[in-house]
């Protein structure tokens, strides 16, 4: 179906920390390179972002940096609207949750649904801090994942294996604010019935298998796992007011409101807004990471299926993660590129990071982003291909005609070949645009320039020009025009570098997309302007400077972790504690329980007798070399069958904040087995 305008969002980050370059590549870019083509094919248009200034995410890090929630967003906020903004990301708003007009369109949009009774009034058992004196909702609360056992998990999601989770599901939940268990106390919610709802979606899911097969997957997987109703209201008090009677410290849950961010933004920017959410014959299409496939797919559709005036996403290509450097990127660990710094060692290179990222971007599974690699796309890439072809293009066209393209005399069956294949790049790079994958697209781009270069490589202007200067006018010619058209078809990837090239060969008329179809864009006699390089070189020493950065973070890091130790357990009495007999013994025999990661199957000499202990330590040690070590066993706790195998005792381990074991007992051959731990 031909669509009459498009309704394009990026998933409005939290406010809580600057922008790093996992955002970029998970979905601004994507987002952004997608956009700028349909204003280059001249189609009708929104580009819709904002800051999510709501939720846990935000009051957790405003009791961290001792500020309000509101401080925290206001600095935050400004923060990434310039970060985006330097990196050419060209939102037609980027506006923010905490508005007026945001507060009113997600206040009316609840009020509607629960005009319509579609929510239902519930009191449930939620967890509350009782030395926080408040509800823990969400990220308040970690415990382990009933689905994959991340103990990391948080209250409303896990990030490890991608479970919408409440809070309630989780196993030894455990406050964020307090480390303390949690009580759980009557409170009352609204919650959107989306078991009742799952035929309506499951249809609307099933109607999309075009999407990509990450999300569509996702999508099937949670719906087969059967629909849960999921409250929309939370006991904090930050964040939209819920605004019905009896509601009084309740706001709306953020995962509600944030997506009604895409429609009160769009509002603010157009009193056109209702054309762009209600009319059919728009595309909505969300740009998201894969972190918020079930809010985009499920439970924002199920918010506008119930509402009922609005259009559903038409798709919803989310990425998956970037790494960097091999490991995950992490704020609080300071793991990560962020897009304000890098400016200042990468002044107006905006561009070679867009064109790392695209090239890199993790589209169909996780990808890393190194430094190495970095340099070696600018470098092999950028400069060798891309900058290369049209610095020679542009220098050549100075040295023989003063800066005047020359006119194409008589076309040889070569360049009439060339000009053909030329001609259906735009088409080609569409194709891969319009099936959100950019990096074939980027690469399709490369190509056109690989074949400019090429064309010059093969016809030698600057040897024919002694023999043969009529020759040369039209190599040069058909160079030039390759260049315009590269002109045109780079802009959605390097949109700062369009410029540039714009500028240098005088293109005083702005092209459009399907301009890039014609090979004669620049006529005889036009006039070009003086050619600078487009990229150039990044040397080894700004690569290890970068690569320095990182490893001092993650040695402060190192140095921090203090921070990161688990909160003591509650007290327990002397007289508990000293039940445990504890004794020395050695690890005689080892061996891998089968068909496990974890467990070994250890024999050990415990003084009093020989027993079999299966420990989960495989993960830290190899069998082989354990022969022999000293541990402190527990040797009073009952026998327990672990995958077939009693297990007679257990180790003792110590942890470090990295989560890493080592044993805890006198080193080898210092005591007798049977040697009580006192
Ligand atoms: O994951 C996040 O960063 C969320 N703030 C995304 C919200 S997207 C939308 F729904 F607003
Ligand atoms: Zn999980």
């Amino acid at each position: 179906m031909k669509f009459k305008r498009y309704t394009v969002t990026a998933a409005l980050p939290y406010a809580n920390g600057p922008v790093h370059i996992g955002h970029l590549a998970g979905c601004y870019l994507p987002a952004d390179i997608y956009v700028r083509y349909l204003r280059s094919k001249v189609e009708d248009v929104k580009f819709i972002c904002g800051s999510d200034e709501h939720g846990v995410p935000i009051t957790i890090k405003a009791k961290k940096e001792g500020i309000t929630p509101q401080q925290v967003v206001d600095k935050y906020h400004k923060m990434m609207a310039e970060a985006f903004n330097e990196f050419g990301v060209s939102f037609d708003i980027y506006s923010r949750t905490s508005s007026k007009i945001h507060h009113e369109t997600a206040s009316e949009f609840f009020k509607k649904l629960y005009d319509k009774k579609v929510f239902v009034e519930e009191v449930t058992e939620q967890y509350f801090d009782e030395k926080a004196n408040q509800f823990l909702a969400d990220r308040y609360i970690v415990g382990t994942c009933p689905k994959c056992g991340n103990e990391n998990a948080y209250g409303d999601q896990c990030e490890k294996c991608g479970s919408t989770l409440n809070a309630t599901d989780l196993i030894n939940p455990k406050s964020a604010l307090s480390g303390e268990k949690p009580v759980l106390k009557n409170t009352k919610n609204w919650f959107l019935p989306l078991d009742k709802m799952q035929p309506q979606i499951e249809s609307y899911i099933d109607s999309h298998k075009e999407w990509k097969s990450n999300v569509f997957g996702q999508c099937k997987s949670w719906l087969n796992s059967g629909l849960q109703p999921r409250a929309m209201t939370r006991d904090l008090d930050w964040g939209v007011k819920v605004p019905v009677e009896g509601a009084e410290g309740k706001v709306l849950y953020v995962w509600f409101d944030a997506p009604i961010g895409y429609i009160s933004a769009t509002k603010e920017l157009t009193p056109d807004w209702e054309l762009y959410w209600k009319d059919k014959e728009t595309k909505l299409v969300h740009f998201i990471g894969k972190d918020n496939i079930v809010f985009h797919c499920i439970i924002f559709p199920a918010m506008l299926m119930a509402e009922g005036s609005y259009i559903l996403p038409e798709n919803v290509p989310a990425n998956e993660f970037l790494n960097l450097e091999g490991d995950k990127i992490s704020t609080s660990r300071n793991w990560a590129v962020w897009l304000h710094e890098y400016l200042v060692d990468f002044k107006d290179k905006q561009d070679v990071l867009r064109y790392t990222l695209c090239a890199n971007a993790p589209e169909s599974k996780d990808n890393d982003f190194t430094w190495k690699d970095f340099q070696a796309k600018n470098n092999n890439e950028l400069v060798a291909i891309l900058g290369n072809f049209v610095n020679r293009t542009l220098v050549l066209t100075h040295k023989y005609y003063e800066g005047k393209v020359p006119e194409a005399s008589e076309y040889t069956k070569v360049d009439l070949l060339l000009l053909e294949e030329i001609s259906k790049y735009p088409a080609k790079i569409a194709a891969s645009i319009e099936q959100y994958r950019f990096r074939e697209a980027l690469s399709e781009l490369m190509n056109l320039a690989r074949l400019g270069n090429k064309y010059l490589a093969d016809n030698e202007p600057w040897i024919l020009i002694k023999t043969d200067e009529k020759r040369v006018q039209t190599i040069m010619n058909v160079s030039l025009q390759i260049s315009a058209n590269l002109t045109v078809l780079m802009e959605p990837f390097l949109p700062f570098t369009s410029v540039k090239l714009s500028n240098m060969l005088n293109l005083n008329k702005e092209l459009k997309w399907n301009d890039a179809t014609r090979t004669d864009l620049l006529l005889a006699g036009h006039l070009i302007n003086t050619a600078s390089l487009l990229f150039d070189k990044i040397e080894d020493e700004a690569i290890v400077a970068q690569v320095q950065k990182l490893e001092d973070s993650k040695l402060l890091n190192e140095e921090n972790n203090v921070a990161m130790i688990e909160p003591s357990k509650p007290e327990t009495s002397f007289d508990d504690f000293s039940k445990m007999d504890i004794r020395i013994g050695t690890i005689l025999e080892a061996e891998r329980v089968p068909k496990t990661d974890k467990l070994l199957k250890l024999l050990i000499d415990t003084g009093i007798d020989k027993r079999t202990v299966v420990s989960g330590i495989a993960g830290y040690y190899k069998p082989e070399e354990i022969i022999g070590q000293q541990v402190c066993i527990l040797v009073n706790l009952a026998p327990r069958k672990i995958k077939g195998i009693e297990s007679q005792g257990m180790i003792l381990m110590a942890e470090n904040n990295k989560g890493e074991l080592s044993f805890v007992a006198a080193t080898k051959d210092t005591m007798n087995n049977g040697g009580a731990v006192k």
